[in-house]
């Protein structure tokens, strides 16, 4: 079952998100683009912006309420305007199909890959293990999108377009590496992946000035709380598409922060760890116990090599807290960050594998 609970989902490249009435006209103009036609096989002949509508509220909604069916609008980051449509269907076995077009006035600006690594998220969270997609030789724009995704190429086939002209098919598959092994139980937290219900909680944290102050961020408002999760629910694992593994910190049922780690070297296994707490949780050791764990988790679950932190050089409880977790002061960079109208120090905090015992507690 495709969990749609999930969108919508963002990235700095795209956003994937259920069809709206607003988008009716793009689609019905863009499903009228030869390439489109040729290669995407929709299934009606044509489309009008009122058949669209129609099929919003109708078809399309019953498949994502089943769940076998996501017919969904790829977006621009900027706008939310539809760009293109990306479909998720055929579910059996834990394998779901992807199919995809863009628009012709929103081709070849990297919207297609980066939706198509969102709908890879989307599969992965909903439980799926395989996602395949098929195409033609000559469709060389859909190959190179599928090879950014990691897709990888199967065999090809004979089938018989509905045309009746005989084609061949290339298949494409993905495996879907399973998500780090999260929640993660601590003595007094679960870590786990971020969710839509999550943006208000974030929100009150982000809003605060205390909080926003030593962050690159201004305060966050609602919106910006729900773009910020819909990009962090994509950030399942340093070894996806994201690079990044994003976690809510929880404490007795209650969101009280966040801990990230992206890699920054992706060859050589290099990464950077960020972290916010609640103000209200702090004085108890719950950060230090949170990004420890997810020190632990890199270096045992993803062979990292180095982990480093950086902070507003202000930022004296941050500074703390890097310490307590086991990492080593090793610069002190002047004004190099111009932050909220002024010019700011960066502290840089870092730890090596070499420096951690295995299976031990940091
Ligand atoms: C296939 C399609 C979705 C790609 O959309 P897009 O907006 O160009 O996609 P992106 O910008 O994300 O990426 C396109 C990639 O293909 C490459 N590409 C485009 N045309 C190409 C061509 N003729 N030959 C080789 N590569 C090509 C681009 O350079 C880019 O690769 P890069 O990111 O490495 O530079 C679009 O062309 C389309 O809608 N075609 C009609 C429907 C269709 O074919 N759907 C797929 C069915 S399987």
């Amino acid at each position: 079952m495709l969990d749609v609970g999930l969108l919508p989902l963002r990235s700095d490249h795209a956003v994937l998100r259920t069809m709206r009435s607003v988008d009716a006209s793009a689609y019905a103009s863009g499903a009228s683009d030869p390439a489109v036609r040729q290669h995407a096989h929709l299934p009606e002949p044509e489309y009008t912006e009122a058949s669209v509508v129609a099929l919003i509220e109708g078809a399309i909604r019953e498949g994502l309420e089943r769940g076998d069916l996501a017919v969904l609008t790829i977006a621009d980051p900027a706008t939310d305007a539809f760009t293109g449509s990306l479909v998720l269907f055929g579910a059996s076995e834990g394998s779901v199909e992807a199919g995809f077009w863009m628009h012709p006035n929103h081709r070849g600006k990297g919207l297609a890959a980066g939706a198509l690594a969102l709908a890879v998220e989307l599969a992965r969270r909903s439980g799926f293990t395989r996602l395949v997609a098929r195409t033609v030789p000559e469709n060389k724009a859909s190959q190179r999108v599928l090879e950014r995704a990691g897709f990888i190429q199967g065999e090809a086939t004979r089938d018989v377009a509905p045309s009746g002209q005989e084609v061949v098919l290339m298949h494409y598959l993905l495996d879907l590496k399973p998500i780090t092994p999260v929640p993660v139980q601590t003595e007094r937290l679960r870590l786990r992946l971020h969710q839509h219900a999550d943006a208000p909680a974030l929100q009150r944290i982000y809003c605060r000035a205390d909080v926003a102050r030593y962050l690159l961020d201004e305060p966050w408002s609602e919106t910006d709380a729900s773009r910020h999760v819909s990009e962090r629910m994509t950030k399942t694992g340093l070894n996806g598409a994201s690079t990044a593994l994003a976690l809510v910190i929880e404490h007795e049922g209650a969101v009280i922060g966040d801990v990230q780690l992206w890699l920054t070297d992706i060859k050589r296994r290099v990464a950077e760890i960020g972290w916010v707490l609640d103000p209200a949780h702090s004085g108890r050791g719950l950060a230090t116990e949170a990004v420890r764990t997810v020190l632990t988790l890199g270096f045992e679950q993803y062979s990292l090599h180095r982990v480093a932190a950086q902070m507003d050089a202000r930022n004296e409880a941050s500074a703390r807290l890097a310490q307590r977790a086991g990492m080593q002061h090793e610069a002190h960079l002047r004004q190099d960050w111009w932050n909220k109208g002024e010019w700011t120090d960066t502290l840089i905090y870092g730890v090596l594998a070499t420096e951690v015992s295995p299976g031990s507690p940091r």
